[in-house]
């Protein structure tokens, strides 16, 4: 189902460039007419790009930050290369490989590889995620603790994976390519998290999702990998070479070849 969406310009601030197909709406009033809008909001020194709508009829929103919160203590007190996303992407020892994460998302995953010292691309077909991805990304590279990490090597690309994928040179060939396309969640109840139901409303399904694995699995040099809710299929029923259960995950790894020592 397509929601109507729109900015909401509070101040003088424009939209974002990747939201300039959105209406811009500065009367308060005027945004019931929409099922959802994003406007800038002050924190600190910055303007952050946030996102609401309705849901069970109260007003809820979400922005991105990586200077805070979850990815901010990960950094701090991660569980480094022995987590089982390292496991999956073959993290050992000093390398420090190249990975294309072609299902952005709100770049969770991509920032904790990003902390574990690999260098990302990241690719996110919905202009309304990819537009907070990209706020959260440039105030996390202009931040003196993040600056580092997300100033450098942490691309963001807007699109279709299966349009982007074919068109990398062989240089920018990545070592791994990650998945993580939606599924449904089993429980649809309130416990589904809030921020997950207006990221759905974003963008939907992924109903394409299985087309992902042999596209992947043509371009990434050393292996594949895909995040299932534990309870998910394999991805495009094709069995991988190993996975590996987290608390709620498993992590499928097709391996194409040995990773260097
Ligand atoms: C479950 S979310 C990914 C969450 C992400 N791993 C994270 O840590 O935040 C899936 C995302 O992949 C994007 N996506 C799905 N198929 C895609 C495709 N073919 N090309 C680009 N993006 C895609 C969706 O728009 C959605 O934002």
């Amino acid at each position: 189902m397509k929601h109507s969406l729109a900015f909401y310009q509070t101040d003088s601030t424009a939209p974002p460039s990747i939201l300039a197909d959105l209406p811009v709406i500065t009367d308060v009033g005027e945004l019931d007419q929409f099922d959802g809008y994003f406007c800038f909001e002050p924190k600190d020194a910055n303007q952050e790009l946030h996102f609401y709508a309705k849901l069970d009829g109260h007003a809820t929103g979400f922005s991105l930050d990586f200077t805070q919160g979850t990815i901010a203590w990960r950094r701090s007190h991660g569980g480094g290369r022995k987590q089982q996303i390292a496991k999956a992407c073959g993290l050992k020892h000093n390398w420090q490989p190249s990975i294309l994460d072609a299902t952005g998302g709100l770049g969770r995953d991509a920032s904790e590889l990003r902390n574990l010292g690999c260098r990302l691309r990241i690719i996110e077909r919905s202009p309304y995620v990819a537009a907070l991805l990209q706020d959260a990304i440039a105030r996390a590279a202009n931040h003196p603790e993040t600056q580092e990490l997300f100033g450098q090597d942490f691309e963001l690309y807007q699109g279709q994976a299966s349009e982007l994928i074919p068109k990398l040179s062989s240089e920018q060939q990545p070592d791994i390519i990650y998945l993580d396309p939606m599924f449904p969640p089993r429980n649809k109840s309130a416990a589904v998290k809030k921020e997950m139901r207006l990221v759905k409303l974003l963008v939907g399904e992924d109903p394409d999702a299985d087309e992902l694995l042999p596209l992947a699995l043509e371009h990434a040099k050393y292996r594949v990998v895909v995040k299932r809710p534990s309870y998910a299929p394999y991805l495009n029923q094709q069995k991988p070479s190993m996975s590996i259960e987290s608390k709620a995950n498993r992590f499928d790894v097709y391996v194409k070849q040995a990773i260097p020592n």
